[in-house]
């Protein structure tokens, strides 16, 4: 077992991660250092897949306000969005934006080098920066990592996976133990800031549009370590994934399309948004998604169609690069084709509960990112806030690191030891090939916790995710990367169904079947490790033992049991 120590430890390299340790670097006199550990090469990542933008609250969008922007998010968020935390982003979106131009990110412009916006659903203006015209995502993530990479003060591990965290007895933070999926050597390494910007968990669900390692690592790392959890019911379905045959990890139409004029049809060609919002195609994304979907559950196929041919052929060529490619690559021209599309897991709105400097439930212990829950989203999220909260958070956590003491621990607890001990015993165990039982979560996901669910499908899914628990039977130490996503997955479902369970409602992107009504008041679930296990006991009680607490200053106040 090897040792070290750093002042500060971030894991995930997506622009959370990424943008979060060049401003460490750039504000914080550190004694120990800066490390960058990631499981994947430095830059893979959902961000990398980030198509339609990032919103920009400009000064010289003249058309845009904060008071906009708070107000469409809060709308979209189905009274879930905490007011404060929507407020702190929408307000720092300036200022942020133009740091991220001086690290040379570029965001797209007119002839006359002014910033171009576009329109994405529920937005009511245009607002949303875009960056080499459907690549936002990669370019943001290929100019930050350009720097991280050549910068001195950050060491990075890659290819290697968090698989546990430090957390000793009087809930302080100390550090992490990481494997190293080419060598296989575990690692422990002190710090007194451990960030965790480790992104989401699409990958639960059979179709997905994220990429393979969005397996809610972070979430399962926290919750283990005994963090409190926000909100883990809403997981937002994107409703325009292309919908290829036998493409279950699928590529994404990006909502952007439907901003610049995109209709949905069905097999007939014929429009049906009507039936379903006033906003048609630019209604909340969890309305289009139940729109697609049932239309087609009604018409039992498995797809619908996006027709972009109404948009100026030079323009959609133009503006959409990377998803005309990926279409032509299926033969389909979409200046002329309809487009086959359906719902996918796209983003996670809950997570580590975490105010706007990423502090959660543990002392030493932040999130940033989608593994975070901040409370901007609320029940849905409004299109491109994500990449919006990931660098006001990141920001806003380097400041904060600023003004507290960062020095690695000079004592480990037996708490501690305990924890290093599991990794270093010897013990012999056979590899498990994980992946028939990761597309069976998958199915079990989709089918029980998705777009539709009723206290029927999600308690057959958590009897199923039971089983398969039992058979995976890995508590702790692993032999693979894979085999430690595995087990973090089956975590994150119970949170996921358990949480959904608890909530006898319909709200933003959970949809009960057999709970339709939306309560008066919108209250947050919050989930632990004890309140997990008690929920489990009491399935079926009436009266609920998740805990919810009300609308906070920044959502920093406990939770209460009701
Ligand atoms: P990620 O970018 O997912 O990065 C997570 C990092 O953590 C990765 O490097 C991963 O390898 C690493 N990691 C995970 N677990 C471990 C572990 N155990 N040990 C070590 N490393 C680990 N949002 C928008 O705002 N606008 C958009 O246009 C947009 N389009 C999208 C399109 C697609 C196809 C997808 C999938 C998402 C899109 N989103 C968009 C959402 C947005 O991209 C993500 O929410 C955001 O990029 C998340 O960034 P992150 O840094 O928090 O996490
Ligand atoms: C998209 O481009 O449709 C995705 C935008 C987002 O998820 O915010």
């Amino acid at each position: 077992m090897k040792y070290s120590k750093y002042s500060v430890i971030i894991i995930g390299s997506g622009i959370a991660g990424l943008y979060a340790a060049l401003k460490i670097e750039q504000q914080t006199n550190l004694a120990d250092g800066i490390l960058l550990v990631t499981k994947s090469q430095p830059g893979e990542s959902n961000s990398r897949y980030a198509q339609g933008g990032m919103v920009g609250v400009m000064k010289e969008n003249a058309s845009d306000s904060t008071a906009s922007h708070i107000s469409d998010t809060i709308k979209a968020g189905a009274g879930l969005s905490e007011l404060s935390t929507v407020k702190f982003i929408s307000e720092n979106s300036d200022k942020v934006v133009k740091d991220l131009l001086n690290f040379g990110v570029e965001f797209d412009r007119d002839e006359n080098n002014n910033l171009t916006f576009t329109l994405e659903a529920a937005h009511s203006v245009r607002r949303v920066l875009h960056s080499g015209g459907d690549a936002t995502g990669r370019m943001i993530e290929e100019a930050l990592c350009k720097k991280v990479l050549s910068n001195p003060n950050i060491d990075i591990y890659d290819q290697t996976v968090a698989v546990e965290l430090l957390v000793d007895e009087t809930n302080e933070c100390k550090g992490v133990i990481v494997f190293n999926n080419l060598t296989g050597e575990y690692e422990v390494i002190y710090s007194s800031a451990v960030i965790l910007a480790t992104g989401g968990i699409g990958q639960l669900y059979k179709y997905t549009t994220n990429p393979i390692g969005a397996t809610g690592d972070g979430m399962a790392l926290a919750f283990n370590a005994g963090a409190v959890m926000q909100d883990m019911e809403f997981v937002q379905f994107h409703p325009t994934a292309l919908a290829i045959d036998g493409d279950e990890n699928r590529f994404l139409i990006s909502e952007a399309v439907r901003g610049e004029g995109a209709k949905l049809v069905d097999s007939k060609g014929i429009e049906f948004m009507h039936k379903y919002h006033e906003k048609l195609e630019l209604a909340p994304r969890d309305i289009v998604t139940r729109a697609n979907f049932s239309e087609m559950i009604k018409n039992n196929a498995d797809n619908v169609f996006l027709n972009a041919t109404c948009i100026d052929k030079a323009k959609l060529l133009k503006r959409f690069p990377t998803i005309s490619k990926k279409c032509a690559e299926h033969n389909i021209d979409i200046s002329k084709d309809l487009i086959p599309v359906a719902p996918a897991a796209h983003y996670m709105m809950g997570g580590v509960k975490t105010n706007i400097e990423g502090e959660t439930s543990i002392i030493g212990l932040y999130a940033i990112g989608e593994v975070s829950s901040t409370g901007l989203h609320g029940g849905n999220r409004l299109a491109s806030n994500s990449l919006l909260e990931c660098v006001v958070c990141a920001y806003h956590s380097a400041n904060y690191l600023k003004t507290i003491e960062l020095h690695t621990p000079k004592q480990i607890s037996g708490t501690i030891k305990e924890i290093i001990e599991k990794y270093s015993d010897e013990i012999y165990l056979e590899e498990i090939d994980v992946s028939a039982m990761r597309k069976e979560l998958q199915n079990i996901m989709w089918e029980g916790a998705g777009i539709f669910r009723s206290d029927e499908t999600l308690k057959n899914a958590l009897e199923k995710v039971e089983n398969l628990k039992l058979n995976f039977h890995r508590t702790d130490k692993c032999l693979s990367k894979e085999e430690y996503e595995f087990k973090n997955m089956l975590t994150v479902a119970e949170m996921v169904i358990i949480s959904a369970l608890k909530r006898k409602e319909s709200r933003g992107a959970h949809f009960r079947t057999d709970f339709l009504q939306t309560n008066e008041v919108g209250i947050h679930s919050l989930l632990t490790k004890s309140s997990l296990q008690d929920s489990k006991k009491n399935l079926n009680e009436t009266t609920s033992s998740i805990i919810f607490r009300p609308e906070t200053e920044h959502g920093c106040t406990a939770g209460k049991q009701v």
